[in-house]
């Protein structure tokens, strides 16, 4: 059979818009390894354990645009989705993700569209993590473009909970579901206290280095 005209048009558009995806994400990832770099050469100490990033694949894309009740056009995508473009950063200590989203957000060229501080203010069910949604530029042969990217800022504790959590699908099933979720947060309260405690640990040794 043949492929309509307006379907191919459609399906170059799509991979024209996730090639500019993935390169904002490469864009993004650059300048966090340059903080590193730099930090790194400066303090003797990486504050980034470990970036990872993931682009959403279209059946993930098309079943939030119908969950959210959105057109299903590209226009509609690239409007209404923050997080086609996810890049995740697992920091040492809390402190470091602060310091780290206050330098990429000073930068001019990065323009933020909405921050949520899910440390300072948890969900409620024990959630942890820094999101900052941003429009980083990416040139290409004739223009250049603003693209949207999620940028997930968390400690390794923040990221084990998150990691588990979601791979659990505890919500969908019935019967223990609320002595899970109690179960859950408590689990993130303490990895949180955790978090804290290291972070004092290594402001003494700061200290001490001083
Ligand atoms: P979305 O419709 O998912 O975009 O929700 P939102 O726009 O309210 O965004 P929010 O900042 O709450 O969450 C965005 C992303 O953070 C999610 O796609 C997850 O990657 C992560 N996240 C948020 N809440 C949770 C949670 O409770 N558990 C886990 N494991 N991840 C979460
Ligand atoms: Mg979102």
């Amino acid at each position: 059979f043949r492929v309509p005209e307006s379907m191919v048009a459609w399906a170059q558009q799509f991979q024209d818009a996730m090639m500019m995806y993935n390169c904002a994400i490469r864009e993004v990832k650059t300048k966090l390894e340059v903080l590193n770099d730099e930090l790194s050469v400066r303090n003797q100490r990486n504050p980034i354990e470990m970036i990872k990033y993931r682009i959403k694949q279209p059946h993930s894309i098309i079943e939030k645009l119908k969950r959210k009740g959105f057109p299903l056009t590209l226009q509609s995508m690239t409007e209404n989705l923050d997080d086609i473009a996810g890049v995740r950063v697992i920091c040492s200590f809390v402190d470091d993700i602060y310091a780290l989203a206050g330098m990429m957000m000073r930068q001019d060229d990065v323009h933020v569209l909405q921050i949520k501080d899910y440390i300072r203010n948890p969900k409620d069910n024990g959630y942890r993590s820094y999101h900052i949604i941003a429009e980083v530029p990416v040139y290409f042969s004739d223009q250049k473009s603003f693209i949207r990217v999620e940028i997930q800022i968390r400690t390794i504790a923040m990221d084990s909970w998150a990691s588990l959590e979601h791979e659990m699908h505890y919500k969908r099933e019935g019967g223990n579901r609320a002595l899970i979720a109690a179960e859950l947060k408590h689990v993130a309260d303490d990895l949180a206290s955790c978090d804290l405690s290291m972070q004092t640990i290594r402001n003494m040794i700061r200290e001490e280095e001083a």
